[in-house]
């Protein structure tokens, strides 16, 4: 591993839902050795599982809600603070409101979040991608379609449908993010640390466009 692979390195990587977050999340994640931490894979672990933050989430998640501040907070700071030590860490779905985004500042050893990075995309784009999305039930990676097998190329796992894709809960989705998570953009962007990139390329030139923004602080 090159030495400069060991520098602390705090990402966010916003953009609304479809956008790709959790594609790049992953790419990004081997490229730059840095723990992907995902608030909705973590909450969709929960809701599986039973446990009371997972059904007290779920049917915000199920109407295409945000889980109330409080709760999604604790589960990533605890989630940062006692799993993922090394100081490099991307945070793929969180902050997704001002007092999530304050709580993390507050939370983070200075200098705090290196860059924020958001993927924009049209949201007929967007509309597309999730209707035809399908997530593995045990890695969660995400495919366009079910695949002839419907099984997952990472780990073979069965693919399904996520609830919060139907038409209704994306429509709300696309609205929530307009709403509450789009004034982020100027919060990071006043400290100087957000890149825009267009998430409408191939997967591929999309993270090339994510590790140039990124070079000049030298991941
Ligand atoms: P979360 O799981 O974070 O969902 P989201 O933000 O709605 O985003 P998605 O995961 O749907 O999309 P993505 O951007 O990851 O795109 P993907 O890579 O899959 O949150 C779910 C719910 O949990 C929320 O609604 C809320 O209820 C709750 N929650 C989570 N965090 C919260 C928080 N901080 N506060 C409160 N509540 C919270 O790609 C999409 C599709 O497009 C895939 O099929 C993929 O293969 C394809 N694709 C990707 N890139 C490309 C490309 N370049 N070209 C063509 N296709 C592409
Ligand atoms: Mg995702």
């Amino acid at each position: 591993m090159p030495d400069n692979q060991s520098k602390d390195l705090q990402l966010v990587l916003l953009g609304p839902p479809g956008a790709g977050k959790g594609t790049q999340a992953a790419l990004l994640a081997r490229h730059l050795d840095i723990a992907h931490v995902s608030s909705g894979d973590l909450l969709r672990k929960h809701r599986t599982k039973g446990t009371e933050l997972g059904n007290k989430a779920s049917s915000f998640m199920s109407k295409g809600l945000l889980v109330p501040d409080d709760l999604v907070i604790e589960m990533i700071l605890e989630h940062i603070n006692y799993q993922e030590s090394s100081g490099r860490v991307l945070l793929d779905g969180f902050p997704r409101t001002l007092d999530q985004a304050i709580a993390l500042d507050a939370a983070l050893p200075a200098p705090g979040i290196t860059k924020s990075l958001c993927i924009k995309v049209s949201e007929t784009e967007l509309i597309k991608r999730l209707g035809g999305r399908f997530i593995c039930k045990d890695c969660q990676a995400p495919f366009q379609g079910s695949g002839e097998s419907g099984m997952c190329d990472v780990c073979g796992g069965q693919l399904y449908q996520r609830d919060d894709d139907a038409p209704a809960a994306v429509q709300k989705r696309i609205q929530v993010y307009q709403d509450q998570t789009e004034p982020l953009l100027a919060y990071y962007e006043s400290q100087g640390k957000l890149c825009v990139v267009d998430g409408e390329q191939s997967i591929n030139a999309v993270t090339e466009c994510l590790l140039v923004a990124l070079k000049p602080i030298g991941t």
